[in-house]
């Protein structure tokens, strides 16, 4: 039986009776449908298509591609080879989100030494154990970032970093969640995230959910309810992290930093460990991909422009250190430069 949509429910993916399931992140809020994903091939194209979205949510994602493509390498005489390829096509499918790749090769490394006839069997154990771990670590970073908010807050985030965009609990949303929980007070603008609108679609879906009271702006609204004090804090997702702190998150993202830097508000990236990339110094090294102007041109598929209009649909952008306060991770409260912990 499939799960509903409820607080205790809300998740994006499933690992029930040895099959995948997807809730097909598309269709929300007004459709719940949830679909069986049978192949690598499958899991990637449900990447590409956002059908899953959201960086630590990519991590399991990426996990159990690896395991679905190993039906089809595990006992092959060249295993290392097609496992290399399989893992840079389920890398490739979105390079921005750093969990994606992280959730891979946690599987990659687990199967190593493993006997062909259980690399399967344990390679879904290692993915089903990456998606019960992202929703602790959530919970975690969500104690730690309800710990920084008072009573009474206004929070702006930006598009969806929520129990959709991860396992199941959140980060951004998960230290709004943990406050509403404990009984705090709070309140959310939620802004609506052109092009894809994941704010409006998922994040208002989760507030509706969680009871969490909520109002849904236009991208462009923030500065003005800035200006009138009536945001205490942003908080938002990431992509990726650098070494020095520069941050890949949501198209927009930048421009609510320096707007928060502009009225001394604070301003929070909460994330997962699984979204640091030890190996990039800093945010001029982070992959940044471009979708399809398509996403910008159209609604619903009906074109809004004019014919033959070009656009331009960067999906990240990235937030430089020095315009964020903290990071809010399940290793506690930190700022950079980041290393092995
Ligand atoms: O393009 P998306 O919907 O995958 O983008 C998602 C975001 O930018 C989120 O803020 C980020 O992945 C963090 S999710 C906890």
């Amino acid at each position: 039986m499939l799960p509903r949509l409820t607080p205790e429910t809300l998740c994006p993916i499933q690992y029930l009776k040895g099959e995948v399931m997807l809730l097909d992140q598309r269709l929300l809020p007004h459709k719940v449908t949830w679909v069986h994903i049978e192949s690598s091939d499958a899991m990637i194209s449900a990447i590409q298509t956002m059908m899953i979205r959201g960086a630590p949510a990519l991590g399991v994602a990426g996990a159990f591609a690896i395991a679905l493509g190993l039906k089809k390498i595990y006992a092959s005489h060249k295993f290392k080879i097609d496992l290399e390829i399989l893992g840079a096509h389920v890398i490739a499918s979105r390079p921005t989100a750093r969990n994606l790749a992280w959730g891979a090769h946690e599987v990659m490394m687990g199967i190593q030494g493993i006997d062909p006839n259980h690399r399967i069997e344990k390679a879904f154990s290692i993915a089903e154990s990456v998606r019960v771990d992202d929703v602790k670590r959530c919970k975690t970073l969500s104690e730690f970032g309800s710990a920084l908010c008072d009573d009474q807050e206004n929070f702006l985030t930006i598009c969806n970093a929520g129990a959709l965009a991860t396992a199941g609990y959140g980060s951004a949303v998960g230290v709004i969640r943990m406050c509403h929980e404990q009984g705090k007070k709070v309140h959310v603008w939620v802004s609506e995230t052109r092009p894809r609108l994941q704010g409006v679609k998922l994040t208002a879906l989760e507030m509706k959910t969680l009871g969490i009271s909520h109002t849904i702006i236009t991208d462009s609204m923030a500065a003005t309810l800035m200006a009138q004090g009536s945001v205490t804090k942003v908080i938002t997702g990431a992509d990726r992290i650098a070494v020095n702190g520069d941050t890949a998150n949501k198209i927009g993202t930048y421009s609510l930093a320096v707007l928060a830097k502009a009225h001394s508000i604070p301003f929070y990236i909460a994330a997962p460990w699984s979204t640091f990339d030890l190996a990039c110094e800093r945010g001029s090294g982070i992959p940044i991909e471009e979708r399809s102007e398509n996403e910008v041109l159209k609604i619903h598929n009906e074109l809004i422009s004019p014919e033959g209009a070009k656009a331009f649909n960067p999906a990240f952008d990235v937030t430089p250190a020095h315009l964020i306060s903290s990071f809010i991770t399940e290793k506690g409260i930190l700022s950079p430069p980041f290393r092995s912990l």
